[in-house]
């Protein structure tokens, strides 16, 4: 794949919203890399350090929490939005971290001053709910992404534009701790340390504040000056607040019209979305799952794939399942698709894919809003023979084995959007544009 190919695809593209169309890590970060060749501006709209993108560049590989993945690539400016929930310290570690390995971070990253703080009572809380949820816990991963967000939307969160500014932020802060500590001391946790928690903020907000600035406005004036803009999403359409399989989601809209809505950019100025998924199914935490299967995971888990890039925990695998991915198109509006992972499927044969549901004996072709009726639904399957060789050295769509062919276009036709790029492993260069 060369970058040129990129060029004449992206110059029809203007601005993107890129998502992940199943439940997170579909490969996402991988392909902005890839679209990242011709866009201009990066941004990420939702989420926050629960996200994990992995992008291997010149033989290095990175994985982005925070930052926008366009941030390895020279000359882009990465834009973290309003939507985004921002713990200071992991984007300060993020940042030295990525300095480290030799990422030139000075003015090509800003930062929305509207974000929102997630402080460590938020990740206290969250460890909180859930060890008393038991055996019905989400699986979260722990970084306070959901007390975070419930901060703002009950109107008592702090942001970005507080904690550049000592005075203010620490009197907020006080009160913000005495609540809060008063919930932990009646769950039996730890109280939080006022002192601790208001030095490290107050060092991390003066790292930041060069960043920061009003990104509406950065954002507004890159589009008069016609700069093309790729909104990153993180998470994916299963685990959105809205539309996903509640209450085993995350806390924000990781649907198309998250980024509208976390960046300040209007509806009439996106003109395409890109939905990443994987050619068969993966989730990690808890919740339905219809398609997982033993086999599936174990193979890939044998093959050393699979593992969360943020928390390490094993994900939980199976066939590609089209409901979901169907439904995924209706709901962010998917225009193209990037396929990912099929190198995966390499030794697989036979191969199943979900082409259906059915609950309590009826069939189903949209999923249930109901998540324990989403985890009773049996998936119906068609089958279909396997390739069975190594698809990691194609790199164009003829190139590929006649059975491997027939499987993306029938995933994609499944999934009802026009298939744009296929990915055969992880670099930037195992990639296909169709
Ligand atoms: P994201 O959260 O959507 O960016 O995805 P993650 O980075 O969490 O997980 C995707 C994993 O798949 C990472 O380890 C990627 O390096 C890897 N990956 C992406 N595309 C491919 C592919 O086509 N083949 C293989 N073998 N690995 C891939
Ligand atoms: P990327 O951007 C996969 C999952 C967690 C848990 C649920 C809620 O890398 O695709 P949270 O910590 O957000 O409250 O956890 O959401 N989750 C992800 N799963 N990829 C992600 O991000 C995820 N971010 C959160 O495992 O099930
Ligand atoms: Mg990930």
């Amino acid at each position: 794949m060369r970058s040129g190919k990129f060029f004449a695809y992206l110059r029809i593209m203007s601005n993107t919203i890129l998502i992940g169309a199943q439940w997170g890590d579909e490969g996402k970060g991988k392909i902005i890399d890839v679209l990242t060749a011709d866009a201009d501006v990066i941004v990420r709209s939702q989420g926050g350090n629960n996200a994990g993108h992995t992008v291997i560049h010149r033989g290095k590989t990175y994985i982005l929490h925070l930052i926008p993945s366009g941030i390895l690539r020279r000359n882009k400016v990465c834009v973290i939005g309003n939507g985004v929930v921002i713990d200071p310290i992991a984007l300060v570690d993020e940042i030295v971290g990525l300095r480290d390995l030799g990422v030139t971070i000075h003015r090509n990253l800003l930062i929305s001053d509207a974000a929102h703080l997630v402080l460590p009572y938020h990740r206290a809380l969250d460890e909180q709910r859930e060890l008393r949820k038991g055996r019905a816990r989400i699986g979260t991963t722990k970084r306070g992404i959901g007390p975070a967000y419930g901060d703002k939307a009950a109107r008592t969160g702090l942001r970005i534009s507080d904690v550049i500014q000592p005075s203010l932020f620490s009197k907020k802060l006080e009160g913000k701790i005495r609540e809060n500590n008063a919930i932990l001391r009646a769950l039996g946790a730890k109280p939080i340390d006022f002192d601790e928690v208001n030095e490290s903020y107050l060092a991390a907000g003066q790292t930041l504040a060069p960043y920061v600035t009003n990104t509406v406005v950065y954002l507004r004036r890159a589009l008069q000056r016609g700069r093309e803009i790729l909104f990153e999403g993180a998470q994916g359409t299963f685990l959105d607040i809205d539309h996903g399989t509640y209450p085993y989601v995350t806390s924000s809209n990781t649907t198309a019209g998250g980024a509208c809505t976390g960046t300040g950019v209007p509806p009439h100025r996106m003109d395409r979305v890109v939905g990443v998924m994987k050619a068969y199914t993966t989730r990690v935490g808890e919740g339905p799952l219809p398609t997982e299967d033993a086999r599936v995971t174990k193979m890939l888990h044998e093959m050393g794939r699979e593992f969360g890039a943020t928390t390490g925990r094993a994900r939980r695998c199976g066939w590609f399942d089209a409901v979901v991915t169907r439904y995924a198109t209706m709901i962010n509006g998917i225009d193209e698709l990037a396929i990912t992972n099929l190198d995966g499927l390499d030794n697989v044969d036979p191969i199943s894919i979900c082409v259906g549901y059915r609950l309590n004996g009826k069939p189903l072709d949209v999923p249930p809003c109901d998540s324990t009726q989403w985890i009773n639904c049996e998936p119906v399957y068609e089958t279909v023979r396997g390739w069975k060789q190594s698809t990691r050295s194609a790199r164009k769509i003829s190139q590929l084995p006649k059975l491997a062919r027939d499987y993306v276009s029938r995933i994609s036709q499944l999934t009802g959007a026009k298939l744009s790029i296929v990915s055969v492993g992880p670099t930037r260069a195992e990639t296909i544009v169709v």
